[in-house]
């Protein structure tokens, strides 16, 4: 009875004490609280529950009304609000260390009491800095990056130690702009919860994938989730992959920079329109790269060379490829194949889903239905085209013993990801039950080799197509469930679709070789692709051409992507623009959209337009669902055939040109798409547009992305545009709107002045595969510069042996002009010696003159010039490409 009593008075000395705890908090906080604007407030409850009462108990500020715009948060830290304080930085050997220490605990479990910040003067235009403990060891992301232990002499940044507010200030050096400030609200490190902010030179913000929307990410209190997830794409869903990364311009200084989070747990980044960002993760430590640009390309070089460059594709993976998931039959799949070519229209690769599989079944053939695959591939290969079926992670688990080896070796090997106590972690996809790979594993590796080793022997595919690596799971965590471990139950939980870490994927509490799944999840698809693309060069010796679904900072190195589960849809189709030029950002420039929409029934016409733009693609591949009505283009009328043709036929002629963009992805980390404002930096005009989109340097696409337009109205920077259709030029004076003709059998593509590009032009109707193309002697297309020199490059080599840069096999040409003239320069050239390079024509548009002479080094040659269209052609030619030569033409002005 005492004891009742005693706790009763307690507990309301404890009320009251509360109460008055609170108001004085309110009252304080209310002076603080009032004087940051609300595009400044930081949220201090990102749970959704939040109440007065919940955030006063956080310490912060509650300022509630009808007025403020959707998603600024009632609940924001104070200025004062409590965290590390920063000691006294120490220089070292790569630049200065740092310790942080708290006093008083976050609202949030396990907080880190004391971090060391450690801060490497990378090179002259990349920092690098880590926030963690140094007390004891955490996750760390395992991808190989860079390790520098001597600072650089001279840096485009430079670095400031805030005391108060604690936190990290980085500026241009050149001219003070405030490129990252973590000062802006408190640094929170606890075991499961990491939340720091930074400013934002402007609200020109692009990255922070996977995630469908606009190329320019919304900044208005928008939240992006990151964790690997199966599902199709849908605006603030987090997707496939994972991608912490952007690239922010700096305004009228037309300076662009990048920055890394490298953190590959649960994580959501929020955007408000100070402008700023708070990154919240729930694992691992803050591992940031900054990356200083000045230009936007060179932001994407700069970041591709901490995570790995791009791989270079076989030339034939740059070709156009056919999909679809119900043809029925390898029978049937052939039909369609040959019915292409009988359209003429170009195709190089086939792709078959997992219908070819039996039951479903990894590595298995469907003896019935596909019993003609290896017919199929062998005609396919005789035709210069290749093969590409699908291979999902999941391992059926419940073959009887002895039936299904993947499975029996797997287990004998001791392969699979586990579950919390031990055992193969069982969930399920296609074939039912399934167990999923550990790719991190080296006995995993070398268990996956040996199934793919054995797979070509019996079905010789030329590339792989890794599907469902998120790792998709139809049941939540496993077949048993997940633990009620702060792993599957963490204290915070990003705002990641389902809700919860599980939601179609395996428990996060599963155990990896390496470590937890909770950590590894997002890695999934990443280490899947390193192993698949090593087995595949093993097994065939030449250039792996892998796509996966799931990708992480450094996929480009392994595989390229497609942009998953679309919907044969227009606001799909143009869509598709933001994550191709996303992905270039991500150092994954091998990628594209399923063309005419994966989910529904497309129409004629949406298929007509996607595969004009399509045909633009780096990665340009038609993919249709289960039950959808054929979209491949002989689905469909002779004009939707003939214009597919068409578009495709441009591609082709233009592939030496972008598989020279790809050489420059590979070798420097150059984008091959990338938006406009790349090439003409500093003009607001170009920061939000993502309804076109530039190959290179040298060619704008402007589709056609809305139902019943045969117009489009594309945004052109100053200059001369020459139109690849018709040879047609239009020029203007400023950045401008132009509405240009788009019947609907033809997509818009214009070259800039001032490119020389080499093209491959089929002289004869017929040619459908690459192989026939590369046999082709190489035009060149030069747009005369008049403001100032031109230039342009070739990269050639045979298309399909490893590693031809690295080996010294290639040959690369510099050309430059002038208006009058075209130089071409061997850069290198260990290919020539065995192979014949020669250029067959020339076509130099816009030359405003009849043109009385051409030359080729000197000797005269015949040229046609049609004045309608202000261009030259000149034809069959044999100029050896081995050697350096030179063009020069002459105009005869009227006075
Ligand atoms: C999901 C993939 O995203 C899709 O492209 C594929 O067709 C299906 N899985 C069936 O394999």
């Amino acid at each position: 009875m005492e004891m009742k009593q005693k706790i009763k008075q307690d507990t309301s000395v404890a009320v009251i004490f509360l109460i008055y705890l609170l108001s004085c908090i309110a009252l304080t906080a209310g002076m603080q609280c009032s004087g940051i604007a609300p595009s400044y407030r930081f949220d201090c409850h990102p749970e959704a529950d939040v109440t007065q009462l919940k955030c006063q108990q956080r310490g912060c500020c509650w300022l509630s009304s009808k007025n403020l715009d959707e998603g600024v948060p009632y609940c924001f830290y104070p200025h004062d609000f409590p965290t590390y304080e920063m000691g006294s930085p120490e220089q070292t050997a790569f630049g200065y260390s740092v310790v942080l220490k708290r006093t008083t605990k976050s609202y949030y479990p396990n907080d880190v009491m004391q971090l060391q910040m450690d801060i490497y003067f990378e090179t002259s235009y990349r920092l690098h800095f880590k926030i963690y403990d140094p007390r004891s060891e955490r996750y760390e992301v395992p991808i190989p990056t860079p390790k520098v232990s001597k600072r650089a002499p001279s840096t485009d940044y430079k670095v400031q130690f805030s005391k108060s507010p604690m936190g990290l200030v980085i500026t241009r050096a050149v001219d003070n702009t405030v490129i990252f400030n973590s000062t802006l609200s408190p640094l929170i490190f606890a075991d499961q919860f990491l939340q720091m902010s930074t400013s934002l030179v402007t609200p020109y913000i692009y990255g922070l994938g996977e995630h469908r929307g606009r190329f320019k990410v919304a900044s208005d209190w928008k939240t992006y989730p990151m964790w690997s997830r199966d599902h199709p794409p849908q605006v603030g869903d987090n997707l496939y992959g994972v991608h912490p990364f952007y690239l922010n311009l700096e305004g009228a200084s037309s300076k662009a920079h990048g920055v890394l989070l490298l953190n590959s747990n649960a994580m959501e980044v929020v955007l408000q329109p100070a402008p700023a960002l708070t990154y919240r993760t729930i694992g691992g430590i803050l591992d940031f790269y900054i990356f200083m640009g000045p230009g936007s390309d060179e932001v994407v070089q700069q970041y591709t060379e901490v995570i790995g460059r791009p791989l270079m594709p076989p030339y034939w993976g740059l070709g156009f490829h056919l999909c679809r998931w119900g043809y029925g039959s390898s029978n049937r799949t052939l039909e369609i194949v040959k019915r292409m070519k009988a359209a003429l229209i170009p195709q190089d690769t086939q792709w078959n889903d997992i219908e070819y599989a039996d039951g479903r079944k990894d590595f298995t053939v469907n003896n019935s239905t596909f019993a003609g695959l290896p017919d199929m591939i062998k005609y396919l290969h005789a035709s210069g085209m290749h093969f590409i079926p699908i291979l999902d992670p999941g391992i059926s688990s419940t073959q009887p013993p002895g039936t299904y080896p993947p499975y029996d070796t797997g287990i004998a090997q001791d392969v699979f990801v586990k579950d919390s106590t031990g055992k193969p972690l069982v969930g399920e996809v296609w074939p039912g039950p399934t167990v999923f790979p550990d790719f991190f594993n080296n006995k995993t590796k070398s268990w996956w080799l040996d199934q793919i080793k054995s797979f070509h022997g019996k079905v010789p595919f030329d590339g792989l197509w890794i599907d469902m690596n998120e790792p998709s799971n139809f049941v939540d965590g496993s077949i048993n469930g997940c633990t009620k471990s702060s792993y599957d139950n963490p204290p915070y939980t990003p705002s990641i679709l389902g809700g919860s870490l599980d939601a179609m994927t395996v428990c996060a509490s599963a155990i990896q070789s390496i470590g937890k799944h909770y950590d590894l999840h997002s890695l999934y698809g990443y280490s899947e692709a390193i192993g698949t693309n090593e087995a595949l060069v093993k097994v065939r010796n030449k250039r792996a051409f892998v796509i996966s679904r799931s990708t992480f900072p450094g996929s480009g190195k392994h595989t390229g992507h497609w942009l998953g589960d679309n919907y044969s849809l227009w606001p799909d189709m143009a869509y598709s623009i933001a994550g191709i030029l996303s992905f270039n950002l991500f150092g994954i420039p091998l990628v594209g959209a399923d063309i005419c929409g994966f989910n529904l029934n497309t129409t004629e016409e949406l298929c007509q337009r996607w595969m004009q733009l399509g045909a633009f693609y780096p990665f340009s591949r038609n993919h249709n669902t289960i039950g959808a009505k054929d979209q491949d283009p002989t689905a469909f009328s002779v004009d939707m055939q003939i214009s597919s043709r068409n578009a495709l036929q441009i591609r082709y002629s233009l592939l030496p040109y972008i598989y020279t963009l790809f050489h420059f992805a590979h070798s420097k980390g150059s984008t091959v798409a990338r938006p406009l404002f790349f090439e003409f930096p500093g003009d607001p005009k170009l920061y939000d547009v993502d309804r076109q989109f530039m190959l290179g340097s040298s060619l704008v696409v402007t589709p056609v992305l809305e139902e019943g337009s045969t117009n489009v109205t594309g945004i052109f920077p100053k200059g001369i545009w020459f139109g690849v259709n018709h040879g047609t030029h239009f020029q203007v004076n400023s950045t401008q709107a132009v509405t240009l003709p788009a019947p609907l059998n033809e997509i818009n593509a214009h070259v800039r002045e001032g490119c020389i590009v080499p093209l491959q032009l089929p002289y004869k109707e017929g040619y459908t595969t690459t192989t026939e193309y590369r046999q082709l002697g190489f035009t060149l297309l030069i747009t005369r510069s008049i403001n100032g020199p031109g230039s342009g490059h070739l990269f050639w080599d045979d298309g399909d042996s490893l590693d031809t840069y690295e080996n010294g096999n290639y040959l690369l040409l510099e050309f430059s002009s002038s208006e009058t003239s075209m130089n071409s320069t061997v850069s290198y050239d260990g290919y020539s010696g065995s192979h014949a390079v020669t250029v067959q024509s020339f076509i130099i548009a816009t030359v405003p003159h009849p043109v009385s002479q051409v030359t080729i080094n000197g000797t005269s040659v015949a040229f046609d010039y049609e004045p309608q269209l202000m261009n030259v052609y000149v034809n069959n030619l044999k100029v050896p490409m081995q050697f350096n030569f030179y063009v020069k033409w002459e105009w005869q002005t009227q006075d």
